[in-house]
């Protein structure tokens, strides 16, 4: 029995005296109202205070927002405007994040199957760096030098280095057992930089790992640091990239690092390795995880004796699929109520049509939680409406970002008519 911890909501939260929350001074109930639900409502100090730390922690151009974890064009511009590098992960993304007026050169160019188109866009408008993962990608390069489109990349190769991270299966990506990189162990990843330095389709600037996300242990990272300094020591290079990774609280009890203390943990593995590299890190639920919520409206309550009660919400696993995928935990709370215990278990579920479809399996709400009620659920900035999907033909909700008692909508929601936006007959 607890109120929702105020640790797990984004930095400018103040509850009034009626007990209603607002964030960056602005009525949560006030924009759920005027915006309908779901909504994601995200903080905008916050992410600029989380783009700060970071610059802070690992200084000018060796910051990198990871993109995957939320992007809209404000987005893209907020992590530009705050001095941060921009990881994106294919085509679409780089699209976005230019169409935010971001300029190429300050873009990582990732994935681990990269179209030859994908990769001839990335050379001809000139990616500050496109990270190679495999050898594939390699001869898909040579191609595109000897075709003569566009110039010769500065390229990382992404290594794995067989570190195990401490997080769910689907989200580790360090182990030797991975799609990922080429691979230390067998001798994949030094045979991948004999091949790039002979290259002349591309110039190798260094190397990056990344070991896994929502990574807790900070001790994983310095492993993985050690271990790349060591391969890396030889070939010396000026670039070093280790990632993102950085876990972020979402249920009670949870305690995540610092973006401070991780970097401290990697540049004190680093200069224990005496690596002269530079560093950088690319994170991306730790700039955004906690700035936002999600804003739902409770349609039922279903009550089964001796089994549990179900509370429906107007989303689900369209609008956050992670508690479906990796069995993820979130809070859930009245934001009219915010300090109300909450005394009563029941499964939070959404309006998709299957029994799959969870947002918390064993959530504690207020015993007075009625139909029509608002219900938040907090940490939902990082992986939720960036994998949402249109399952049932579910419009994805919303996104307002709020700042000093000013509210602005970044992505409307979708319309009945997108849903048949790209259908041709
Ligand atoms: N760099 C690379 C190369 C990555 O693959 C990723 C995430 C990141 C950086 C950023 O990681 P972060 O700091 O956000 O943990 N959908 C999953 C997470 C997948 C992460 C994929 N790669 C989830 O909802 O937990």
């Amino acid at each position: 029995m607890s109120a929702v911890p105020r640790s797990l909501l984004p930095d400018t939260a103040t509850v009034s005296d009626d007990g209603s929350l607002s964030i960056g001074g602005c009525d949560v109930a006030e924009l759920a109202a005027r915006y309908g639900t779901p909504l994601f409502v995200y903080d905008e100090e916050h992410m600029r205070a989380r783009c700060r730390e970071a610059l802070d922690a690992f200084g000018d151009g060796c910051a990198i927002y990871a993109t995957k974890a939320f992007l809209c064009m404000a987005m893209a511009r907020l992590a530009h405007e705050e001095g941060m590098l921009l990881d994106v992960a294919s085509g679409g993304e780089l699209h976005v994040v230019m169409s935010a007026g971001v300029p190429p050169s300050s873009c990582t160019f990732h994935g681990n199957n990269k179209s030859i188109g994908e990769l001839r866009t990335a050379l001809q408008v000139g990616v500050r760096h496109v990270v190679v993962d495999s050898f594939d990608e390699l001869d898909r390069l040579d191609a595109l030098h000897v075709a003569g489109e566009g110039r010769v990349p500065d390229v990382l190769l992404r290594i794995t280095p067989g570190v195990h991270a401490h997080t769910h299966d689907f989200i580790a990506t360090g182990q030797n057992d991975s799609k990922f990189g080429f691979n230390l162990d067998n001798g994949d990843a030094a045979r991948a930089v004999e091949q790039a330095r002979r290259s002349p389709s591309v110039s190798l600037v260094g190397l990056h790992c990344h070991i896994g996300s929502n990574v807790f242990a900070v001790d994983s990272f310095g492993r993985a640091a050690e271990v790349m300094a060591a391969f890396a020591g030889p070939f010396d290079l000026p670039e070093l990239v280790l990632g993102g990774g950085l876990g972020v609280a979402s249920v009670e009890g949870e305690m995540a690092p610092t973006i401070t203390e991780w970097a401290a943990t990697v540049h004190d593995a680093c200069r224990a390795a005496g690596v002269g590299a530079t560093i950088s890190a690319e994170p991306g639920r730790a700039i955004v995880a906690a700035a936002a919520l999600t804003v739902y409206t409770v349609g039922t309550v279903k009550p089964i004796p001796g089994v549990r009660t179900y509370v429906a919400v107007d989303g689900g696993m369209s609008d956050n699929p992670r508690p479906v995928l990796y069995g993820s935990g979130y809070e859930a709370f009245v934001p009219l109520h915010v300090d109300t215990l909450r005394t009563h278990r029941a499964r939070v579920v959404g309006k998709h049509c299957e029994s799959g479809d969870v947002l918390l399996f064993d959530a504690l709400l207020p015993a007075d939680l009625n139909v029509g009620d608002l219900l938040a659920v907090p940490a939902t900035g990082a992986y939720a409406q960036s994998m949402g999907s249109n399952y049932n033909k579910i419009p994805r909700p919303p996104v307002v970002f709020v700042r000093n008692g000013h509210d602005r909508l970044v992505v409307r929601r979708e319309t009945y008519d997108d849903l048949l936006a790209s259908d041709v007959g």
